[in-house]
């Protein structure tokens, strides 16, 4: 065990995004830490992993305590476990609304509680999370009120836990992407779904990791919501 390496917590690390930043945090000398349900064990000395759900209380705690027993530390987290489910509002289901507000809202709130409370004790640590331009540039041809309101209270607190503890070398910050290629879109749906963006493209996983380690590496950037979204949130 050893102090000397960074320690990255990555949630919904076993595919998509999460999985490309795991790798881009270890390809950087990190010690990470992946959690999603069906995550795989790993052999790589430097990459942790732990199967949980994210929603369950008991998930975020054992991450952080894992961490800090394993590498000691716990520098970074990225909250990026999400589900999205598109629909119009009166269709949406209450076990659809129950599983949003679980993973998306409660699997933030307890993993970061305990992530800030390591970060405290060490006096510094960056924390990100993933939302969606939906949040701030709705559509009309994707009707998805919860992924707004789940990932638009992610995109708030980002800046009031910016303020919380800005004085106290903790940075908050997010990512907002568009519509990115990762196994939640299938490839029949990508025409379609490029055609959503001015740039006419949908975004590339490399997009997204570029986009945290920028922040990763912005010391003096805190509370920033960054775009990551082919100008969706500039206008149609
Ligand atoms: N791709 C896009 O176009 C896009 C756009 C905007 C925002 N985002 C956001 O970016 C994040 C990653 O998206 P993605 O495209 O990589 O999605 P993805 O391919 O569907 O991967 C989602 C990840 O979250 C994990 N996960 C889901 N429910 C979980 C739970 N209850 N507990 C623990 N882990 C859970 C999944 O692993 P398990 O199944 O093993 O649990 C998986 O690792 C999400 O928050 C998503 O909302 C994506």
């Amino acid at each position: 065990m050893s102090n000397e390496h960074k320690v990255a917590i990555v949630t919904g690390a076993s595919q998509g995004l999460g999985e490309a930043i795991a790798r881009a945090f270890l390809s950087r000398g990190y010690r990470v830490v992946g959690t999603s349900r069906s995550i795989k064990p790993s052999d790589n000395p430097n990459y942790l992993t732990i199967a949980g759900d994210i929603g369950d209380p008991a998930t975020g705690k054992q991450v952080v305590a894992q961490a800090l027993a394993r590498f000691g530390r716990v520098d970074t987290l990225i909250n990026n476990a999400g589900i999205f489910v598109a629909s119009e509002f009166t269709a949406y289901t209450e076990p659809q609304y129950r599983d949003m507000l679980s993973t998306n809202l409660n699997g933030f709130f307890y993993t970061t509680q305990h992530a800030v409370e390591a970060m405290l004790k060490q006096g510094s640590g960056h924390i990100v999370q993933i939302t969606t331009t939906l949040v701030d540039q709705a559509n009309s041809k994707v009707p998805s009120v919860l992924a707004s309101l789940t990932k638009g209270g992610l995109a708030a607190a980002t800046r009031s836990l910016a303020i919380e503890y800005a004085s106290r070398n903790i940075r908050v910050n997010a990512v907002s992407p568009g519509i990115i290629k990762t196994p939640m879109h299938a490839p029949e749906t990508h025409g379609a779904l490029a055609a959503l963006h001015p740039m006419k493209r949908m975004g590339e996983v490399t997009d997204v990791t570029q986009a945290v380690l920028y922040l990763e590496d912005a010391g003096f950037v805190t509370g920033e919501i960054l775009h990551v979204d082919g100008g969706q949130v500039a206008g149609a």
